[in-house]
């Protein structure tokens, strides 16, 4: 019989390992990723020589007549069975995945199944069952890395909305809204990066756009990370970061 949790009140030391960061192209998106503790880029642009982050790059396989013979599916849950069986030192093992791009992995995703089913669309499967096997497939892909004692980066451009009645301009992820709802639901942290100025005189920025929950960053065991998010604006307080100050000296 199941044993129950007694009734109490915990205290969590909460740290976020699962985050969602968008920017524009070349805002630093890729280079914030590729600091994280050891990292493995799953890479779906083709550029993965030009970071220096081991990479797997994901892409449906296909045979001379065009057929699926390794879906980029089967490729993400053998990298997710491959990581779940680490061995090795623990500087040996990965400790961070980076998805970049998750649009592209979405559209693969979508691709491999229609090539499956001999088909052009998702709509194109009956009863609406093409739309719940790519939710399914991503759901299980994205729960997948959760389960992963490891920290998860899903990486997404940006798009920017203008209304026409007031001419406004906002921006945001350019991931569909749908899919984002399914990957931010297991997401701790969303951070926009972005840039200003040009050539030399370049700034790279990152600002935090939702948190789970508050995070003290007394409760963030690994250091590196704790360096990274310093760097975010709205990470921590102001007194928080006072107080890691001092403590830093
Ligand atoms: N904080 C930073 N300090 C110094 N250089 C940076 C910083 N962030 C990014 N860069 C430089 O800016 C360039 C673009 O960064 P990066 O490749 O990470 O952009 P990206 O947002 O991933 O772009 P894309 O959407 O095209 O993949 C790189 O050459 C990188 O070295
Ligand atoms: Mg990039």
């Amino acid at each position: 019989m199941i044993t129950l949790p007694k009734v109490e009140t915990l205290k969590p030391k909460s740290q976020p390992h699962n985050f969602f960061i968008w920017g524009e192209t070349m805002s630093g998106k890729s280079y914030f990723a590729s600091y994280f503790p050891n990292p493995l880029i799953l890479n779906t642009d083709g550029n993965s020589e030009q970071g220096q982050a081991p990479s797997i790059q994901i892409r449906n396989e296909r045979d001379q007549n065009g057929k699926l013979t390794h879906s980029a599916i089967q490729q993400l849950d053998d990298i997710i069975v491959a990581l779940q069986n680490q061995k090795g030192s623990e500087d040996q093992q990965f400790k961070t995945v980076v998805v970049d791009v998750i649009d592209d992995i979405c559209v693969m995703i979508e691709q491999a199944i229609c090539l499956e089913n001999g088909v052009q669309s998702l709509a194109d499967i009956a009863y609406g069952k093409g739309y719940a096997m790519f939710n399914a497939a991503l759901q299980q892909f994205v729960m997948d890395l959760k389960a992963l004692p490891m920290n998860v980066i899903y990486i997404s451009r940006e798009i920017s909305i203008t209304d026409e009645d007031t001419n406004r301009t906002t921006f945001k992820q350019s991931l569909k809204d749908k899919y984002y709802n399914i990957v931010n639901g297991n997401c701790d942290l969303v951070i926009r990066t972005s840039k200003i100025g040009q050539g030399q005189n370049i700034t790279y920025m990152r600002e935090v756009k939702a948190v789970r929950t508050k995070y003290d960053p007394e409760n963030i065991t690994d250091k590196r990370v704790l360096q990274l998010l310093e760097s975010c604006q709205g990470m921590f307080t102001k007194d928080q970061m006072e107080k890691l100050k001092k403590g830093d000296k």
